[in-house]
């Protein structure tokens, strides 16, 4: 029986394709280029009935395949001790998946594989089958790391790109009212000794409208940043003012929105996540899709928050979001990812030339 392996050559191991025919993926070298051996062709053909069944193939002196009912997955006691093969063709399978097929084959003439061997070479089967799979995993592991990696330094660029926005906003606008401020408060007190009291007094009025719209822009920069009805009132108060607002800014779009109010309120972080959520939808709406119609709905169920957002835009692929500008496509992304850290689902349904829409549902869990 050992003798047999010995002699093995023109095995391999083949694995299976994704639509279900197997392909060479490795070849041991026979130990004689001499021998004669059981052709390739006929190795193939075992392989494949060995995938397709799952049970052990053998190929007798005929080159003819006989599939043996021998369960790999099973210890066996040898049956037939006079059966001989010239090749076997042994599933290659982990966890239920079958993966490809270890093929063994005897050189012709020599002494052939028999019933006992089978035993051991499954034994070599389930371990070889173990250990693809691990590779497999440890491949997918490793590109969902690359992916992981990825994000995060798009996340980190983009809270930067964040920060400078900010800091350029309140620099711009803000910082330079309170410049202007300054300088007018100076022209005051210079007035304060003179009698020229009605000049002072419209400095006055100028400044304090000054003032105002710098409150105004701080507002806007800290709701931007947190908006303080979120916390204060909850998400769909939120909502309504931040779609008021959007709609106020761009007023060739017709946005409606639809938000019960839930019987409890959501967790803040199910709450952020899905004002979030409509704010990236939102922000795509205006930036991408050419819309005239917008609708945002908000729905409370007992076990299930739901929030989509949908346009009569361009759509777009959603398995190809356009990626030539550098830096995009983080926020569908980061959508995703922020709904699927709580629990959540989302889904972006959209199309070229069809609209889009994004649905968010997020699991409520009922407060003991
Ligand atoms: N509502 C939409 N209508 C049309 N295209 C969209 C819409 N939302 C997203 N897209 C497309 O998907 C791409 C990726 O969106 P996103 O991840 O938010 O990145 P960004 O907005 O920074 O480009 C966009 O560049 C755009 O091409
Ligand atoms: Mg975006």
């Amino acid at each position: 029986m050992v003798g047999s392996f010995e002699q093995a050559c023109c095995s391999g191991i083949f694995l299976k394709r994704a639509d279900g025919t197997v392909e060479l993926a490795k070849r041991f070298a026979a130990n004689s280029a001499s021998v004669q051996a059981v052709p390739p062709a006929v190795l193939q053909a075992a392989a494949q009935r060995a995938v397709n069944s799952g049970v052990i193939v053998g190929v007798g002196h005929d080159e003819q395949i006989a599939i043996l009912d021998y369960d790999p997955e099973e210890v066996h006691q040898p049956q037939d001790r006079s059966a001989t093969f010239q090749a076997l063709g042994v599933p290659l399978i982990s966890h239920d998946a079958i993966m490809g097929a270890l093929v063994m084959s005897a050189v012709l003439n020599e002494q052939p594989f028999a019933m006992p061997d089978l035993n051991l070479l499954a034994a070599f089967a389930r371990q070889m089958a173990a250990f693809i799979e691990n590779a497999r995993l440890y491949k997918v592991v490793q590109e969902r790391e690359v992916r992981l990696a990825e994000l995060v330094r798009q996340l980190v660029s983009a809270q930067e790109g964040e920060r400078q926005r900010i800091a350029r906003e309140l620099h711009d606008e803000t910082g330079q009212k309170l410049t202007a401020l300054a300088m007018g408060l100076a022209a005051i007190e210079a007035r304060l000794g003179s009698d020229d009291l009605a000049g002072a007094k419209q400095l006055v009025h100028d400044l304090r409208d000054l003032s105002n719209q710098a409150i105004a822009e701080l507002r806007n920069v800290m709701s931007d940043l947190r908006p303080a009805l979120l916390d204060d009132l909850g998400l769909a108060p939120a909502l309504r003012s931040y779609v008021q607002q959007y709609a106020a800014r761009y007023p060739e779009m017709h946005v409606t929105l639809s938000a019960d109010r839930p019987s409890q309120r959501l967790l803040p972080e199910y709450e952020t996540v899905l004002f979030r959520v409509a704010q990236e939808a939102l922000t795509n709406v205006a930036r991408h899709a050419h819309a005239t119609e917008i609708s945002v709905l908000l729905t409370h169920l007992p076990d299930l928050a739901r929030l989509e957002v949908s346009d009569n835009g361009i759509g777009f692929d959603p398995l190809a979001p356009d990626r030539s500008v550098a830096g995009s496509g983080l926020g569908l992304v980061g959508m995703q990812e922020r709904v699927t850290l709580v629990g959540g689902t989302c889904r972006i349904e959209s199309a070229p030339g069809a609209g889009t829409r994004v649905v968010v549902e997020l699991p409520v869990i009922p407060d003991a």
